[in-house]
């Protein structure tokens, strides 16, 4: 597990690059979280936005993002600490989460995927910005993100994500990965005894459109394959019009973890 302050000899001994390059390998991206410098006001940006998603989500969500929830204490007050999170998923899963400064590039985000870390912003947003974020920060990394990644099967999914992004950058396919990644991970929906549940962290982690997402009839709600996911363009800045729905959530950990890098090349 890294510490605070492994991190940043890894930082000091890869240090960014000059000349306008982006650093090329994902431990260059990672920072510490400095959690130390997150103010009574960010944690009590973290509680209300806690709060209040948990209450809108109820049981609109897939199982075991609720038993990930609990599982990883992020009921606990304030903005969660990435060592005490990892202390609680690493022996789980394997994976761990550690701290960027935001968005990171598609290969570096691939690369980790691959190697089961998952990156988290290093901020909060403010009360001003509840509803609205131009790139996601450390409630959307954490509660939407984490708590599915203390599934098993789902965090070996994720994974293997990463590594049919790698190879799709390498082919120059990259938008196809992200479109999987995009239709799954952040976005999906899936059915569970019955009903219709959001699976996304895009969507577990949005006041607005975690009821749209499931209620609003004026969007479009079609089955998952890995095929549709592929050829379905996606919105970065707005809701999206179209879901794909899982029939289970282990229909498609099981469809994605045999997708083979050729296959997904291939469609
Ligand atoms: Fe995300």
């Amino acid at each position: 597990m890294f510490e605070d302050s492994e991190v940043a000899a890894v930082i000091a001994s890869h240090p960014p690059a000059v000349g306008g390059r982006r650093p090329l390998r994902w431990q260059d991206h990672v920072v510490p979280q400095n959690w130390q410098a997150f103010t009574d006001e960010d944690h009590a940006v973290w509680d209300l936005l806690f709060a209040r998603q948990v209450e809108l989500l109820g049981s609109r969500v897939v199982a075991p993002f609720l038993d990930g929830i609990g599982l990883l204490r992020l009921s606990h007050p304030g903005v969660p600490d990435v060592e005490g999170l990892n202390a609680i998923l690493e022996p789980r899963t394997g994976w761990r989460t550690v701290a960027v400064r935001g968005l990171v590039p598609d290969d570096i985000f691939f690369a980790m995927l691959s190697q089961r870390i998952f990156p988290v912003g290093n901020f909060i947003r403010t009360r001003e910005q509840l509803d609205y974020l131009e790139a996601p920060d450390c409630f959307h990394d954490m509660f939407g993100h984490i708590p599915m990644l203390a599934h098993k099967d789902y965090a070996e999914m994720t994974r293997h994500v990463g590594e049919l992004g790698l190879a799709a950058i390498a082919a120059n396919q990259g938008h196809k990965a992200a479109r999987l990644y995009w239709h799954s991970v952040e976005f999906g929906l899936a059915c569970e005894d019955g009903e219709l549940k959001i699976l996304g962290a895009g969507l577990a982690s949005s006041f607005g459109e975690a009821h749209f997402s499931l209620e609003s009839r004026g969007v479009e709600r079609v089955p998952f394959s890995i095929g549709r996911a592929v050829e379905t363009a996606y919105k970065h800045d707005a809701f999206q019009p179209r879901y794909l729905v899982s029939s289970s959530l282990e229909a498609t950990i099981g469809e994605v973890r045999a997708l083979t890098p050729e296959q997904l090349l291939a469609l």
